[in-house]
């Protein structure tokens, strides 16, 4: 939701704030805007849209050597020029970008604020003001910052320009993700190291209500006390290779084509040398004592989570329940007597299922994070993190991190059953790899999945999934993909419910397709089909082989019953990948979207 990016140092400013911004339009890309300071002043660009958009705007002869920039993912404000990052104060001398929600804004501007005239509708620029107001109230820069800050309530990546100083940026955070960079004469800020990784690899985590004073060379991190806080770099292990689309259309469909191997990955990072699971035993043991399993995740990890219950429950005898963070945070069920927390999440950085990690966490019941992302606010927070080693997820759409999560929380299911010395004996890896061979063949049929949409979706405005068990699981995600990507409506329906309401929406030609790779709900499902198909539906049936039926459209490699949605989830991504294709949409970078959940 949002990125920001910052440099200063000596090189100029422009090219590198705009290429950073460029690795960070998957958190936004309603607007984008830079801001620099030479000894001329200070310059601001900006454009509603894309970076492209922004490039065309800037004066690229202008030179400078620090500056900070920003994507925007719209929260407070439409999406215009007028509410596009950076803000200023009525002055013109504080510049502000900012991640994240302000959410007493309201309150400062009708109080603290109310003789401003505010140039925007977003809560960002309050910031920019209130740093004005202070700094007139007689505060030095650095504490009239460090005021903003204590003042401001809610989540936010900051980082400021006084016009009258071309050796500072101001940077805050609290509940927002932000990195600083460390190079020779140099200092960098970015959302996500992936915007810097052209210039470091080291890397400075911030943690909640801290500030840094950040110079050419060198830095001063404070707490919101006053204090100064000692950090440590850590060095950050991404390939930028791994970031580049190389002769693919699209990311999503080079990570799509990508998961038999990321499965093939997870086995060998979680195979030791004995053919055994490697997984921390104090994690084992924790999830041992537990008498049920709680999993938060939002969206596709939700999906994930889904099936992760499945895989829990039946493989490790385990009750488990998934739930939505967002309902979780606000609607917390009655607690078993010795809960264990599993937070699913891609980015490790959603802010709802932040949330309720940090009430977990106060509650000092365990946690187990699954990420694809190290060092991500949820795997640092939570006691334990199991990476999905996906690599850099670049499409909004989440294809390759879904099946590598499902591919960990397996593992962890066997790894929980042998602990509980549940039969019968299964060899996990095996499995997967089977899983990954028959990915694999269905990922080759690309043929059949853009026929598929063709003859189903070309003229369609709607589309029905379904399915049961895991099947219904992967039916959500199904639709989610469909109507993210391609905006046809879509809905993942449980094969039995749809005739308790739903069905009265079948019409001559409704589109539907339904997935089968449950042998004991086979002849209900079929009913099923045959329920919607005499009502007009148009029903592409996916199945798996040994269920299959002459019609069928299409028939999946047998793989272990429970690991079906690995296999099951390919040709629905793909449907989703052509049917965006043919309505001509964005596919990588869907409207109204954003890669990195960072609001609640
Ligand atoms: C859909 C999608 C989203 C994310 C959701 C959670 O394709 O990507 O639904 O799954 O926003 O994000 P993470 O997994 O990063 O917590």
């Amino acid at each position: 939701m949002c990125g920001i990016v910052g440099y200063i140092g000596h090189q100029d400013v422009k090219d590198i704030l705009v290429k950073g911004l460029e690795k960070l339009e998957y958190r936004g890309y309603d607007s984008a805007g830079i801001a620099i300071l030479n000894n001329e002043g200070l310059h601001i660009y900006k454009e509603q849209g894309r970076i492209a958009a922004l490039r065309e705007v800037i004066d690229w002869e202008q030179g400078a050597s620090l500056g900070i920039g920003h994507t925007r993912w719209a929260t407070h404000g439409k999406p215009s020029r007028r509410n596009s990052h950076p803000h200023t104060s009525t002055s013109g001398r504080f510049t502000v970008v900012h991640n994240g929600v302000i959410e007493n804004y309201q309150e400062l501007k009708e109080h603290d604020l109310s003789h401003v005239a505010f140039a925007s509708d977003t809560d960002t620029e309050v910031i920019a003001h209130l740093m004005e107001h202070f700094v007139e109230n007689g505060l030095r820069i650095e504490e009239a910052f460090r005021q903003v800050l204590l003042t401001i309530k809610g989540s936010y990546a900051i980082a400021l320009l006084d016009s009258q100083d071309e050796d500072t940026i101001y940077v805050g955070k609290n509940k927002s993700p932000l990195l600083i960079g460390l190079g020779q004469d140099f200092h960098v800020i970015a959302s996500d190291a992936m915007a810097m990784l052209s210039l470091t690899n080291q890397f400075v985590e911030l943690m909640d209500e801290e500030m840094v004073i950040l110079r050419r060379d060198n830095k001063t991190i404070l707490n919101l006390h006053g204090d100064i806080m000692q950090r440590r770099p850590f060095q950050v292990k991404l390939d930028a290779s791994d970031m580049e689309k190389g002769l693919y259309p699209h990311y999503m469909l080079k990570e799509i084509d990508e998961q038999p191997l990321v499965i093939r990955k997870v086995i060998s990072k979680y195979q030791d040398s004995e053919g055994s699971i490697r997984i921390d035993a104090g994690l084992r043991n924790r999830l041992n004592e537990a008498d049920r399993i709680y999993i938060m995740a939002c969206g596709t990890s939700y999906h994930a989570g889904l099936v992760g219950k499945q895989l829990l429950e039946k493989i490790a005898g385990i009750p488990v329940e998934t739930h939505i963070a967002s309902e979780f945070l606000y609607n917390r069920p009655i607690l078993s007597s010795k809960p264990f927390f599993i937070f699913i999440s891609q980015s490790g950085e959603t802010a709802d299922s932040r949330g309720v990690l940090v009430t977990i966490k106060q509650l000092q019941y365990p946690t187990l994070t699954i990420t694809n992302v190290p060092g991500s606010t949820l795997s640092r927070e939570a006691d334990y993190t199991l990476l999905t080693y996906a690599g850099p997820e670049i499409a909004v759409a989440s294809t390759k991190a879904y099946t590598a999560q499902i591919a960990v929380l397996a593992i962890l299911a066997f790894d929980v059953m042998r602990e509980r010395e549940r039969a019968p004996h299964v060899n996990p890896f095996h499995e997967l790899s089977i899983a990954a061979n028959a990915m694999e063949i269905m990922i080759n049929k690309k043929e059949m999945m853009e026929e598929i949409v063709w003859q189903y979706l070309n003229a369609s405005r709607n589309c029905f999934f379904i399915g049961r068990g895991v099947d219904y699981y992967v039916s959500l995600e199904g639709a989610l993909k469909l109507k993210e990507i391609s905006y046809i409506q879509a809905e993942g329906f449980a094969g039995g419910e749809l005739k308790h309401g739903t069905i009265a929406l079948i019409e001559e030609g409704t589109p539907a397709i339904a997935i089968l790779t449950q042998a004991h709900v086979r002849a209900n499902m079929r009913s099923n089909v045959q329920e919607i198909k005499a009502r007009g539906a148009h029903v592409c049936t996916i199945s798996m082989e040994g269920l299959e039926e002459s019609e069928d459209h299409m028939v999946l490699p047998v793989v272990h019953e429970l690991l079906t949605p690995l296999v099951s989830v390919i040709p629905l991504q793909l449907i989703a990948y052509y049917a965006a294709k043919y309505r001509g949409c964005d596919i990588d970078k869907p409207r109204n979207l954003a890669k990195s959940v960072t609001v609640e």
